[in-house]
């Protein structure tokens, strides 16, 4: 199965989402693979952080075809790919070739608004290629506000579902990423893990 993170804009958190979500996946015990297809590489340099980490990192900075999707899906139960932040044929291969597409979304109306041309490519990708769920979530939500509830219903405006689960923004999020860690490594008890398990939770069962 694979599962995609994308948002054209930069800096909402895709590479951080998939990591995370990775590592709880791999902890419900699935075979798992992330896949960079970000030219930057930030998957690629966070793995060289900690070379040791059990969590297995491909960079792919070229579009990925149907064949070399197959071909990962005979790898790992579960394949995360972390897109670039631009709209471009990285990010529409990565979509075409998904089981599952999250569009993690920050609780301001400027990010809501920006992930308008996001939501209309992968509805677009949808029509012509099927079998694809895309799904919307409330990403570094500022604890304690009323932002998120807000932007659930602004989010409603986009025809794909918004996930329960919220992740708020937590430092030890942006520690275990420094320590080229998951935060299943890093901190299994913080609030920021069992945020990331409750979705990784909701996300399968979702699927199912
Ligand atoms: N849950 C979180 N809590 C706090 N900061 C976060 C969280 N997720 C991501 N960040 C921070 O937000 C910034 C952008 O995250 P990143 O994963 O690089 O986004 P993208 O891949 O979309 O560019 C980084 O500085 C990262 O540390
Ligand atoms: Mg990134």
């Amino acid at each position: 199965m694979i599962i995609s993170i994308v948002n054209q804009k930069g800096g909402v958190g895709k590479t951080t989402l998939a990591v995370n979500l990775a590592g709880m996946i791999q902890a419900a015990g699935k075979k798992l693979l992330l896949v960079d297809t970000d030219p930057q590489g930030s998957l690629v340099q966070w793995r060289s952080v900690n070379p040791k980490s059990l969590v297995r990192v491909s960079h792919y900075p070229k579009p990925l075809s149907q064949r070399q999707a197959r071909s990962l899906e005979k790898k790992a139960d579960c394949i995360i790919i972390d897109s670039p932040p631009a709209l471009e044929k990285t990010t529409v291969a990565n979509v075409q070739i998904s089981r599952l597409v999250i569009v993690p979304v920050s609780p301001s109306p400027l990010d809501i608004w920006a992930a308008n041309d996001t939501v209309d490519l992968i509805r677009k990708i949808m029509i012509r290629t099927k079998g694809i769920t895309a799904r919307l979530l409330v990403y570094r939500k500022i604890p304690g506000t009323r932002i998120g509830a807000e932007a659930r219903e602004a989010l409603k405006a986009y025809s794909f579902k918004v996930y329960k689960t919220e992740i708020t923004q937590k430092i030890a999020a942006v520690e275990a990423m420094i320590s080229g860690q998951t935060l299943t490594e890093f901190s299994p008890n913080s609030k920021s893990a069992a945020e990331f398990k409750a979705l990784a939770d909701e996300i399968l069962s979702d699927l199912i």
